[in-house]
């Protein structure tokens, strides 16, 4: 049985001398009794709490207990609570039957008889119990699953990245030695021996990408996160001049506003704006010059940080792949990639409380949001990611 368990009964009566004889008769029952001596009052209670039983005083001067009755029928919170109606007399059997249609579940006769009233009561504390019993394990059930939900999960990224990390010593050994063997080797091999070794380093390199992404996907959801003011405008132009070196003879146009500072991990919200903003660099790649955008908005108040390119763009009924692992929206033969990147960054945006979606246009660009706050987290957005 629940110890904590405590079923609520409210009276109803504009009497207190009635308040008082059915308190007295209900006490021996333990449980918590709450008394009110108005209609409006009544409301004022069933609309904070869940009541397992209203008893209810049939005539009170502002508010009868017929009109009372259907006012707590029209409530969500009270459409199912039990009433017992109070009464000196049935006056006609039509007022039993208008009792009845409005949900009540009983009627007591005054003078009250205690015995009865107890017994009648006990039904429905019984009843309370039995459903707050039924809930809490299901409560308990629910977070058993949740857990062993997160166990799976966490033993399969701890899985992958064992393998993922036991994959590159040897993946090392071929990208070097066929390096070695085009240098050293390579003027005594014919063209076509020259290009399966190409093929070959080729293939070793987007593997150990592909091997590096998996670490950083398991990394995201394993290390701790640890919160500092991180100036999130600094990273994103040490990552443009990254992105700049690397191909410098794209013409792109950065736009990063200035001092956006945000409460985070420096280290993952790194990896997260570099993960979008080179997604940005990548998918304007077939421009001849690009815009890419990194800023802060608010919505309700709230932060809202953002990076948007006007690149090739996505179409939006497919929006919800964008952040499923290997989830890709383009061509491998359009654009290079594993589709792993945006997986990572929203677990690293979860990780800190908050959300991130997409919104994008084929051939007109897109856009990223994020929040890094619970509070930000319960703002309504856009319907992908999340
Ligand atoms: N800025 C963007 N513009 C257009 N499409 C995008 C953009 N960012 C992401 N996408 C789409 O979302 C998909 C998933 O992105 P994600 O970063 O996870 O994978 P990827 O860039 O393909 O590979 P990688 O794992 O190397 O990052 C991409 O394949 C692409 O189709
Ligand atoms: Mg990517």
């Amino acid at each position: 049985m629940d110890r904590e368990y405590s079923a609520k009964i409210l009276l109803v009566d504009d009497q207190p001398e009635g308040l008082l004889a059915i308190e007295t008769v209900l006490e021996g029952l333990g449980q918590n009794l709450v008394k009110a001596r108005s209609g409006k009052e009544a409301l004022w209670h069933l609309l904070r709490e869940e009541y397992a039983v209203v008893l209810l005083d049939v005539q009170m001067p502002d508010m009868d207990g017929f009109e009372l009755a259907a006012l707590i029928r029209e409530r969500d919170k009270s459409r199912r609570t039990p009433i017992i109606f109070m009464t000196a007399a049935y006056k006609s059997e039509d007022q039993v039957f208008r009792g009845y249609e409005l949900g009540a579940v009983d009627y007591i006769l005054k003078p009250i008889v205690p015995e009865i009233l107890r017994s009648k009561v006990s039904v429905f504390v019984d009843l309370d119990r039995q459903t707050h019993t039924i809930r809490r394990q299901s409560e308990l059930l629910r977070e058993a699953e949740r857990r062993q939900h997160e166990k799976q999960i966490e033993d399969a990224l701890a899985f992958s990245h064992a393998v993922s990390h036991d994959l590159r010593a040897p993946l090392r050994h071929i990208e070097s030695f066929s390096g070695i063997l085009v240098q050293t080797y390579g003027d005594k091999l014919d063209d076509r021996g020259r290009d399966y070794l190409q093929r070959l380093a080729g293939a070793a390199k987007k593997m150990m990408r592909l091997i590096e992404a998996m670490l950083q996907l398991s990394e995201a959801t394993r290390v701790e996160v640890h919160r500092e003011i991180v100036d999130l405008s600094r990273i994103a132009a040490s990552l443009e001049a990254e992105f700049r070196q690397s191909e410098p003879q794209r013409q792109v146009d950065f736009i990063i506003q200035d001092g956006i500072t945000a409460a985070g991990d420096s280290h993952l919200l790194r990896v997260a704006l570099a993960n979008l903003l080179c997604n940005a660099w990548k998918y304007t790649g077939k421009r001849a010059r690009a815009r890419i955008e990194f800023g802060k908005t608010d919505l309700d108040g709230l932060p809202v940080y953002f990076v948007r390119d006007d690149g090739a763009g996505f179409d939006m009924s497919h929006a919800n792949k964008l952040f499923l692992p290997f989830g890709r929206l383009h061509a491998r033969s359009d654009f290079e990639g594993t589709g792993i990147g945006l997986a990572t960054v929203q677990r690293i945006i979860h990780r800190h409380g908050g959300r991130i979606w997409g919104e994008g246009r084929v051939g007109q660009g897109a856009t990223f949001f994020f929040t890094l706050s619970h509070r930000a987290a319960a703002v309504g957005s856009p319907g992908n990611g999340a």
